[in-house]
Formats: structure tokens, sequence, C-alpha cells
């Protein structure tokens, strides 16, 4: 029987002919990796997770040589309910088995929040985050798990290597409405979005020539759903989006949904107006630097893109996957469970690799299914926005 279409990686034309086969970076080449994994918040938990189960051999491998990063989204649906909730056991078994993963790693772990872990965006979101930020340093044992703290707008500052800064944004917080802490009072040192843009700007600046890591939760490209982009078959048959045999074709309807997410667009999608503005706000930035990685989760996929010479990816299938298309700008993309990981070798390279599940599950540590060496060419000339697409 063919396979969906969900099962065939996208590779562009370009990335092919640049790469005949791709090489095995032995772990003693490795200076400093991160391991960057987003959405995680709906893993097995009756039995082992087969891509938590991969993360764990990825850092016992390396061990206090790389650091993880969960890219948020890490409870499904709804965050972290208070204790009284029917949702709270369910909540804090999905925590636990990704906590499990972490806890006794001896190198740096990070969390950062997505929508999701803000109750969905809804106005009481903050709570949901706060309780939250709790939990993990308290069953985690890490005092400074949970990035940023206090669920600040402050872009966090974390050396990697003399080489390597990562930077932790909490995209979220542009994209959330109602109730969110600013200033000093709710111990943030950024007084508005645009202050912590200003900040973002700074470290930028001051990092200049070494190479940066940008890690948040909403990405800036996307070929996924909160990028406009459905199935053919979701504009015909909407149904089958809740239950995969119910093919009740219903064309104009089943058009509208799709049509209303990428023309006006929910509130987590790259159309709403908030997110457009904090994306055009970053792009701009960025637009003036050499050196950027950009990852995000949000859209379940695994994603790559090169933009003006910068790198972005989504790294958003650590639990579900949704459909992704090729081409519009991608090098990469695959709607399959999995991780990015980028390594800093001992020659000074920068590699990024795409981790999925071995399907013969001969193999714990997975297969690699993309690998691009991250160079910084010098600058092509300056483009507009548009042209950045
Ligand atoms: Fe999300």
């Amino acid at each position: 029987m063919k396979k969906p279409w969900r099962h065939y990686p996208w590779y562009s034309d370009a990335h092919t002919a640049e790469h005949s086969g791709y090489r095995t970076i032995a772990p003693e080449e490795v200076e400093r990796a991160v391991l960057l994994i987003g959405d995680t918040g709906a893993p097995e938990t009756d039995q082992p997770d087969i891509v938590l189960q991969m993360m764990a051999e990825h850092l016992n491998q390396l061990k206090e040589r790389i650091t993880a990063v969960l890219l948020g989204d890490v409870v499904y649906p709804n965050g972290l309910p208070q204790e009284t909730s029917f949702l709270r056991k369910k909540a804090e078994k999905r925590l636990q088995v990704q906590i499990d993963v972490v806890k006794d790693h001896p190198g740096a772990v990070y969390v950062l929040p997505g929508n999701h872990d803000w109750n969905m965006g809804r106005k009481n979101g903050f709570e949901y985050a706060q309780r939250l930020e709790k939990y993990l340093q308290g069953h985690s044992g890490r005092p400074d798990i949970y990035q940023p703290p206090h669920n600040c707008p402050d872009p966090v500052e974390i050396p990697v290597t003399n080489d390597l800064t990562m930077i932790i944004l909490n995209s979220q917080w542009w994209a959330q409405p109602g109730p969110k802490p600013v200033g000093e009072k709710d111990g943030c040192q950024s007084r508005s979005g645009k202050d912590a843009i200003a900040k973002l700007k700074e470290i930028l600046n001051r990092t200049e020539g070494q190479y940066r890591l940008i890690a948040t939760h909403h990405p800036l490209f996307t070929n996924g759903q909160h990028g406009g982009r459905f199935p053919f078959k979701r504009h015909i048959f909407p149904l089958t989006d809740a239950h995969k045999r119910l093919y009740i074709p219903l064309p104009l309807i089943g058009s509208l949904y799709p049509y209303y997410r990428k023309y006006i667009g929910a509130r987590e999608d790259m159309i709403d107006k908030t997110y457009k503005r904090f994306r055009e706000q970053l792009l701009r930035l960025f637009s003036a630097h050499r050196k950027l990685l950009y990852a995000a989760g949000h859209d379940h996929s695994l994603q790559y893109f090169r933009k003006n010479n910068h790198h972005y990816i989504v790294s958003g299938s650590g639990s579900r996957t949704s459909y992704v298309e090729g081409g519009h700008g991608a090098h990469f993309t695959h709607a399959e469970r999995g991780f990015f990981k980028l390594s800093q070798l001992k020659n000074g390279e920068f590699w990024l690799e795409a981790w999925e599940p071995a399907k013969d599950e001969q193999s714990a540590y997975g297969r690699l299914m993309f690998q691009t060496r991250n160079t910084a060419e010098p600058d092509d000339k300056a483009r507009t926005l548009d042209e950045m697409g």
C-alpha cells in the first residue's frame, strides 16, 4: 500500500545537490551540542515514548557537553491546570515523563513556554505559566530549568561556548492577551515588549562574531498549518480532521477554515497582526547580523530554511505530527516525530542535524534525516524584508 504523504521527507534540489551523503559525527569530534525539541506535551505515558528515549540516548552520549532545550508546548492541551482540576493528573503524568529524561542529565536543561502552556493564550494564561514554572523547578530539582524566569519578555543570554551564545526568547509573551508580567514589580527587567527587543538588539550587537542560537516557540518561517498551509484533502473533506474515516465532501465549507487560517488567522498563526508585528521586528533586527540560527516549535514537523544567510528551523514534532509542505524556500521538511541538534565541533565547524526514530527500532539513537554545515558566508547584498519572504 502506498504510504500517505506524511511519511515522505522533502528536500530542496539545492540541498540534494550539495549533499551526496551525510557523514557521521563522532562524539569525540563534538565540543558542545544543543538538542532542540518542541511540542513534547503529549508523550506516551503508559509505555516508553520513542522520541524521548531517543533524546535520552543523545543526552547520554555527550553528557555534560550537550544542552537540552524544550521549545514550548510541554503540556497539552491546556498547560498545567489547578490541583483541583480533573485534567491535573494527566498533565502531571505528561510532565513527569519529560522530567524523567532530563532530571539527572549532567548538562544544562532549559524549558521555555508555548501557547498551550499559557492555557492556549486565554486571559488567565499567565497563571498557568506561573504554575508550570514552579512545578518544573520543584520536580526537576533544577532551579534554572524554566526560562525566562517569571515568564518575562526579557531575552535570556546563555553562553554555551566562546563561539556560541544561546538567547532564549519568550515569544508567547508577545502573542498573549490579558495579564502578563512586565517591569520590576513582576521581576522583569523589560518594561515593555519594545524594551525587550532593544535588549535583544544589545545582545546581538555585543556577541557579533559569535554564532547565535535564538530559541523560542513561534517560528518566523513555516510551511505548516500555523503558516496557513493545509492539505488539499482538508479543503474537500474537512471532517477527516475529526475522524480519519469521515470522507464527506464539503468543498466550499471545507475551504473556509483553511482560508480563515491563511488570510485572517487564529491568534497563534503567522498571519495574526500581533504575530506579524513580532516577526517583522525580529526579521528587521536580524538583517543587520550574521551567524544566526532561529529555532522554534509550534508546527508539528521538522523544517529547515535558509534565508538571508540565516538558519531557521521548526522542531515541533516532539509528540505529534501535522501537515507540512515542501518548497516555499525550505530545504528540508518532514511531518515526522523527532528533533534537531546543533553541534559545535572541536575544529570550529557548526553542524545542524535532524533526527527521527529508526523505523526498524534497531537503533535507539535514531536515524539521521537531514544534515547541513552551518557556515556563515559573507553577507550577500542587503535584502529587503519582502525579498526575505
Ligand atoms: Fe504552539
